[in-house]
């Protein structure tokens, strides 16, 4: 039984704007797909997306926003030995969503904006030694430095990095450059390929993994 966040959140301003980020969903889907293909069953949990997987081992979850999605994954995890949290979760959300339209009058339009759960940060605390839990991390700068301080906070087996430096990597491409980090921080570089073939090796490592412990 496996468990895959993918996409991105939707939090909701009033009932026609909403925060969002660039995630296609992409990643999480060729995560989950890979892991069907050699007989998981997966539940994948899914922000908003046109994406629609066709894989009979795959129960297809979809949300809108992160504490929909926290609600999907506390139902899912404890029945998960592993689980994958590739979905790029708004860190925050409006605290005051409006029931109607808000009109425009004033020149600024000031947010204020309160904290989601952290859904990976509350499954690692819940973790237990037949889980095997893989995070990713997408960084801008000190990437390998940030990835490994995530691997401790967060209680990770796995993280998966990603920077928006590499070119055609991360959102919106069909193509991903990824290093994987084990919680003894032994680093594996990879090259840019397809998102099906990255897929392909972080099930690898994590079939490595699970099968070693
Ligand atoms: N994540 C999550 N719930 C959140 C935020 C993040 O489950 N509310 C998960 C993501 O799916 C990813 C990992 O946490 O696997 C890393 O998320 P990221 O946003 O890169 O890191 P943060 O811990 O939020 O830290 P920062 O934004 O400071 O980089």
């Amino acid at each position: 039984n496996c468990l895959v966040t993918a996409g991105p959140t939707h939090e909701n301003i009033d009932p026609v704007r909403y925060i969002a980020n660039r995630s296609s969903g992409k990643m999480g889907m060729a995560i989950a797909e890979e892991l069907a293909s050699r007989g998981a069953i997966v539940n994948l949990i899914i922000g908003p997306s046109t994406l629609k997987t066709i894989h009979s081992n795959i129960n297809q979850i979809n949300v809108n926003t992160a504490e929909e999605m926290f609600q999907q994954v506390d139902k899912y995890f404890s029945d998960s030995e592993i689980s994958v949290f590739s979905a790029a979760v708004s860190d925050y959300k409006p605290k005051e969503v409006f029931s109607e339209k808000v009109k425009k009058s004033e020149n600024n339009w000031n947010i204020e904006l309160a904290k989601n759960k952290d859904i990976l940060l509350e499954m690692g605390v819940r973790k237990t030694k037949n889980q095997f839990v893989v995070g990713f991390a997408l960084e801008t700068e000190n990437e390998v430095e940030n990835a490994k301080k995530k691997i401790l906070s967060k209680n990770l087996d796995l993280i998966i990095l990603n920077s928006t430096k590499d070119k055609g990597a991360t959102f919106g491409y069909d193509t991903n450059k990824i290093s994987i980090i084990d919680k003894d921080f032994n680093i594996k570089q990879f090259q840019l390929k397809e998102k099906t073939e990255v897929a392909k090796d972080i099930v690898s490592s994590i079939v490595k993994f699970t099968s070693k412990s």
